[in-house]
Order: structure tokens, then sequence, then C-alpha cells
């Protein structure tokens, strides 16, 4: 059976289609004074649960689903964490501070024999899980959209997110990469420096693992029409999109974004679950 969380519908019913399993009847519940409850139908021996954590009451309703699950007689549970949140929170920055992804790889861990995440921010968060964790790398499945393109590059916009750039490279067939080099200033303010490779006429795909506000995404792009480059394909694992994200990168002229179902909004039109379901 698969169990899915209320943010994973669309992604749990295409894993229960590429895996042939079920799906589990499952209802959302929150109260008056803003605490969840979820309520799960018969489950199997062995139970998916399918849940992204984006938000906090997404953490809330996973651990819920996990503990549901085991009450109804589950005895092996695989957890599969499509976007994991809190990955970026992966050390103290300053005194004081939390290891978030250690807790919350923790607390996920008590209710769960096995994860399985999808392009975590940082791969070494995987280690935080008392659990065996599997990652899986849905990065390739983003050239699956991409028209023919002239005289390609692949391009991400920082070197931590160059492989990405390499695996959709590799899927699509050809072309060259490339990274710009990013130096974040806040939580919202980046500034792109551009790479020595020519983009003047050239198709550009940008490569990256999230987009979260959209800033790393507008400014690059603004960098590529600057040196006129030709169309400017926006592509990402995970689409948080969060605040004003697409407006701004609207603003920034892109006009088409691809992004996977680890996190469900408008622009979620690849399925990781074929990248999923072998692990199932
Ligand atoms: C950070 O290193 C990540 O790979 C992304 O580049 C980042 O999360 C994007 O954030 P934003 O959209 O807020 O610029």
């Amino acid at each position: 059976m698969i169990v899915s969380g209320s943010a994973t519908q669309t992604l749990a019913a295409t894993l229960a289609d590429e895996t042939g399993r079920e799906l589990a009847p499952v209802s959302y519940e929150q109260f008056p004074d803003g605490e969840r409850k979820v309520q799960v139908g018969a489950v199997g021996s062995h139970t998916v649960v399918v849940a992204s954590t984006v938000s906090d009451g997404d953490w809330i309703e996973l651990l819920q689903l996990q503990d549901a699950v085991r009450e109804a007689g589950c005895e092996e549970i695989t957890t599969v964490l499509p976007y994991l949140g809190y990955a970026r929170q992966d050390r103290a920055f300053e005194e004081g501070d939390p290891v978030s992804a250690r807790a919350m790889a923790r607390a996920v861990s008590t209710g769960t024999d096995r994860v399985v995440t999808v392009n975590p921010h940082e791969a070494a968060v995987c280690e935080f899980f008392d659990v065996p964790t599997e990652i899986v790398d849905a990065a390739g499945l983003l050239a699956e959209p991409l028209p023919e393109l002239t005289d390609a590059l692949f391009l991400s916009p920082d070197a931590g997110a160059i492989e990405l750039a390499e695996t959709v490279r590799d899927a699509y067939g050809g072309g060259e990469t490339d990274h710009f080099e990013k130096t974040r200033h806040s939580g919202s303010n980046v500034t792109i420096e551009p790479s020595e490779a020519p983009v003047d006429g050239r198709d550009v795909v940008l490569v990256d693992d999230i987009i979260a506000t959209g800033s790393t995404m507008s400014e690059s792009v603004a960098v590529l029409d600057d040196r006129d480059a030709s169309r400017v394909f926006v592509t990402c694992v995970h689409p948080l999109l969060a605040q004003n994200a697409f407006l701004k990168l609207s603003r920034a002229g892109v006009e088409t974004v691809y992004g996977t179902d680890t996190i469900e909004r408008p622009v979620s039109t690849v399925s990781a679950a074929p990248a999923i379901a072998p692990r199932l």
C-alpha cells in the first residue's frame, strides 16, 4: 500500500501506477486550535509513506502517518521524502543554532524502517537518519520536456549544482556544461558572476536543485539576457517557489520553468515517480 501526505497526492498516485501498489485511503483534518489529525484505512504488512516536508505542518502529518500505519499493524515501513525540508540547515551556522536537519531526521527515523529521498540539498544530511537511507537522482528526468536545442549549454548557477547540469545534459544526449559563481548576501539576495563560456546565440538550460525565492534563477537569467543568450530554459528538481518567486521569475523574462512533482506547484510538469519506483 502507498499512504500519501496531503501535499504529495499527485506523486503518490503516479507512484501507485508505476509500482502496481494500491493507494490507501487517508483523510487529513485540522482542529480549530491548529492541531492536525490524519486517519488511515487498511494498510498492508509493508507500507510506503510518501510525504514531502515543505511546511512545518507536513512534518507533523508525516509523523502521524507513520504512527497510524504502525498502529494499523504494518510490520515494515518505507518512508519516501520526495522533498526533504530543512536539508539546507545541515549544521550549526552560528553559536546557539540547532542542526535542524539532524533533529528532523532523528524524529522521522523513529517511525520507519528505511528512508528514500530525492536529490537532498546536501547528500551528507542522509547520515543523520538512524535507518538505512537511499538517495534518488531525478535530475535526468528534467531533460524530457526540453525541445530540440541549438548549440546547447547546460548551466548551473553555482559550482555546487554542476553535477545536476551534467546529469540533465547526459539525459538530453549532448551539449556543453558550465557553472556561474553565486554569492548569497541574505535569504533572498544573491549576486551572480558569469563564467567564460560564450552564450551569445546559444540555447541555455539553467539547472538547480531548488528554486526557493527565485533570486538565484532570476539573477542568472538577467546575466544570460545581458550576454545575448538565445532561449533560456529554467529547470529544477524541487520547485519550492516560496513567497513571490514566480513573479520574480516572470519579471526576469522567464517563460517556462520545468520542475518535478516532489513539490506540487503549477510548474511541476515532470514526475519524479519513474526515478523513485525502482527503489520501492
Ligand atoms: C542553494 O545552494 C540551492 O542550490 C539553490 O540555489 C537555492 O536554494 C535557490 O534559492 P533561491 O531561489 O532563494 O535563490
